[in-house]
C-alpha cells in the first residue's frame, strides 16, 4: 500500500525520488520522505502531508546526491506523524530504510534489539528492520549483515536500504508478499512498488520474486534467493508511454481514465484469451476470486457462466479461505488489475491444488506467478485510486471469454456516445451532491454493475450507498426510501426491465427520487432525472452502457464536495495489507 522509490546513478536522487513520489503517490498519501546520501553522509527529510505539500515545505529538490530512497506512507503500524514517516534510521543515522508491508514479528524484534541498547524513535514495525542491519553489520560485511536481518523477519515487505557506512553507492532490497520492481537503465538503477514511477528512465524492469534480495549500483544488479545465493531473473519491457501516467491536461486522473476507456477497451478486446478459454471448458467447476472492483467483474463473470449452465461461484477474495475448500478439479480464476491484492494472492494460495488462470493489469505481478495462465487486460497504468478503465477493460475481458470477439466490435463507439453524457450527467450530480444516502437497483447480469456504480459512488463522494437487486427493496430496504431520497434505477430495456419497473414505482410510492439510465420512454416518464442509453442496442453490451456515466457521476459529485477523487481519505490503490 505504501510507495517505495530508490535511485542510483549519476542523475540527481532527490529529484528523482520526488517526481517518483508525485507517481506513486495513489499507494498512500498521508505521509512522505525522501533520504539521500552525498559525501558519506545521510540526509532524511520527511513529514506528514502529501507529496506536494511536503516536497515544497521541506525543499527535497535541494538535496545534493545521487544515491537515496524515498516513501509514500499508507498507515498501518503507528498513527499519521512525523516520526512514523519513513525513511526510518538506526542509532548511527547511518542506514536508512524504507518499508511497504507488515513485520508480523517486530514486537519481539523490538524487546530483543532495546534489550541490546537500541533506541527507537517511532512507533512503526518497520523501524525495527533498520536497528536489525545496525546490530548485524557490527560483525559482517554489509550484504551479510542485510540478508541476515531479512532473514529474521515474518510477514510482508518491500523493502529498500542503503548505509552510509557502506564502501560503494549502493541499494539493499528485498521482497515477500510486497512488490518490489527494480528498473534496469542506462548507467543508473531503480526500484519501485510500481512500473510508472519508473517509466520516464527506463522500460526494463525485474520483478523480483518471492523471498528475493538484489543489490544495486549504479553499474547493474544482482538477485539472490532467500537462501543467500545469487539467481537470475527474467527481464521484462514494457511499451507503456510515459503520458499514460499523467493527467494530460484533464484536472484530475479518474476523469482521464473514465474518458480513456472508449480507447482501452480496443486493447483489451485485443487481447488474447485462447488458453483461457480452453481451461475454462476443461473444468466442471470454476471459483471466481476477487476483491472491491475486480469482484464486480468476478460476480458478471459467474452470472454469465450461470447463464450458460455452468457451475460458477464469485467469492470474496478476503473469505474465500473460510468457506471452501476447493478441489484438484476446480479452476480458480483471480481477477484483480494490480495483481499485488494480498486478500486475492491469500486466496490463490489457499487452493494449492486447483490449476488457476489471472486477469489482470500488471505484467510481472505477483498473482502472475501463482497462476498457470494469465490474461492482460492492456489498459495501461491506472492511477486513480477508484478503478474505472481497468473494470470496463476487465468487463472487455470477461465478455470476449464469454460470447468472443465478433459480438463486441461497438463497444468503443458505445463507451464514446455515453461518455458525450458527461454535461448532463454533471448536472443531475449537482442534484445529489447534498443527499446522505443513495440506493441504486438493477436486476439480473446489470446488478453487478449496480454494485460497482455504488461502490464507486461511496468511495468518493462519502455520501452512503447501497446497490440491491431491485426485487430486494420490499424485503427490507423500503423502509429507508422517504421523501426524496435518491434511488438511482439501472433500466435498460432487456429481459429485466418489466419487474424492475415494478420496483422503480414501489420506490416512487414512498417518495423516492427517481433517477434512471435507460432506453425506455415509460420508465424515463417516471424518473425525475435520467440519463439516456442509444436506442437499438444489443442487449448484452447494456452493462457497459450503464456504467459510463455512473462513473461520471461519481466524479462529479465527489468534486461538487469539494473532495479529491483521486485520493479518497483512508484509502489506496493496491491494498497489499491482508
Ligand atoms: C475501487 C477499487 C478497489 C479495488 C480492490 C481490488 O474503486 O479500486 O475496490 O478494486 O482493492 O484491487 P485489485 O483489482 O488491484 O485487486
Amino acid at each position: 500500500m505504501c510507495g517505495i522509490i530508490g535511485y542510483v546513478g549519476p542523475g540527481k536522487a532527490s529529484q528523482i525520488l520526488t517526481d517518483g513520489l508525485k507517481m506513486l503517490e495513489y499507494r498512500g498519501y498521508d505521509s512522505v520522505g525522501i533520504a539521500v546520501l552525498k559525501d558519506g553522509k545521510l540526509e532524511v527529510r520527511k513529514d506528514k502531508g502529501m507529496v506536494e505539500e511536503v516536497s515544497s515545505a521541506l525543499a527535497f529538490t535541494t538535496m545534493g546526491g545521487n544515491v537515496g530512497v524515498g516513501h509514500s506512507r499508507w498507515a498501518t503500524h503507528g498513527v499519521v506523524c512525523k516520526e512514523n514517516a519513513h525513511p526510518h534510521t538506526d542509532c548511527t543515522k547511518n542506514i536508512a530504510l524504507v518499508h511497504n508491508g507488515v513485520v508480523e514479528n517486530f514486537s519481539k524484534l523490538k524487546s530483543e534489539l532495546s534489550a541490546a541498547g537500541h533506541k527507537f524513535s517511532s512507533d512503526t514495525d518497520s523501524e525495527v528492520v533498520v536497528h536489525l542491519v545496525e546490530e548485524y553489520s557490527k560483525t559482517q560485511p554489509p550484504l551479510k549483515a542485510f540478508m541476515r536481518a531479512i532473514g529474521r523477519l515474518e510477514g510482508s515487505y518491500a523493502i529498500a536500504l542503503m548505509s552510509a557506512a557502506d564502501s560503494e553507492e549502493r541499494l539493499f532490497l528485498a521482497r515477500r508478499n510486497s512488490p518490489l520492481v527494480i528498473g534496469v537503465g542506462k548507467g543508473e538503477m531503480l526500484c519501485a512498488s510500481d512500473i510508472p514511477a519508473m517509466l520516464k528512465y527506463t522500460k526494463t524492469f525485474v520483478a523480483l520474486e518471492e523471498g528475493d534480495m538484489a543489490i544495486l549500483s549504479r553499474h547493474g544488479y544482482k538477485v539472490y534467493s532467500s537462501d543467500g545465493s545469487e539467481v537470475s531473473r527474467k527481464q521484462i519491457t514494457v511499451d507503456w508511454g510515459v503520458e499514460m501516467a499523467q493527467k494530460g491536461g484533464y484536472p484530475h486522473f479518474m476523469l482521464k481514465e473514465i474518458n480513456d476507456q472508449k480507447h482501452f477497451i480496443s486493447e483489451s478486446l485485443a487481447s488474447d484469451v485462447t488458453g483461457a478459454r480452453k481451461l475454462m471448458d476443461k473444468y466442471d467447476r470454476i471459483d471466481i476470486i476477487a476483491a472491491g472492483t475486480s469482484y464486480h467483474a468476478g460476480l458478471m463473470l459467474a452470472c454469465l457462466l450461470q447463464q450458460q449452465g455452468r457451475n460458477a461461484q464469485a467469492f470474496i477474495a478476503s473469505d474465500y479461505p473460510f468457506i471452501t475448500s476447493p478441489k484438484e478439479k476446480t479452476l480458480v480464476i483471480g481477477i484483480s488489475q494490480s495483481g499485488e491484492t494480498a486478500d486475492v494472492l491469500q486466496a490463490l494460495r489457499h487452493a494449492p491444488k486447483s490449476p488457476k488462470l489471472a486477469i489482470t493489469n500488471t505484467v510481472g505481478s505477483s498473482i502472475t506467478r501463482l497462476v498457470d495462465h494469465t490474461v492482460f487486460l492492456n489498459s495501461g497504468p491506472e492511477v486513480g485510486v477508484a478503478a474505472t478503465k481497468t473494470f470496463t477493460s476487465q468487463l472487455a475481458i470477461v465478455y470476449k471469454l464469454i460470447y468472443g470477439k465478433e459480438k463486441l466490435g461497438g463497444l468503443p463507439a458505445l463507451i464514446e456516445k455515453m461518455l458525450a453524457s458527461e454535461n448532463h450527467v454533471k448536472a443531475i450530480a449537482q442534484k445529489l451532491a447534498s443527499k446522505e444516502n443513495v440506493f441504486f437497483i438493477a436486476r439480473g447480469r446489470n446488478v453487478p454493475i449496480a454494485y460497482e456504480a455504488s461502490l464507486k459512488f461511496k468511495e468518493i463522494t462519502y455520501i452512503h450507498s447501497e446497490a440491491y437487486p431491485g426485487g430486494e427493496l420490499k424485503h427490507g430496504t423500503l423502509s429507508l426510501i422517504t421523501e426524496g431520497v435518491p434511488v438511482i434505477a439501472l433500466a435498460p430495456k432487456d429481459d429485466t426491465l418489466q419487474k424492475l419497473f415494478g420496483n422503480i414505482r414501489e420506490a416512487k410510492a414512498r417518495g423516492g427520487l427517481i433517477v434512471s439510465v435507460t432506453d425506455d420512454d415509460e420508465v424515463r416518464k417516471e424518473s425525475a432525472m435520467s440519463i439516456p442509453i442509444p436506442s437499438g442496442l444489443d442487449p448484452i453490451l447494456y452493462p457497459f452502457a450503464l456504467i459510463v456515466p455512473l462513473q461520471l457521476l461519481a466524479y462529479h459529485v465527489s468534486v461538487l464536495k469539494g473532495i479529491n477523487p483521486d485520493r479518497p481519505r483512508n484509502l489506496a490503490k493496491s491494498v497489499t495489507v491482508e
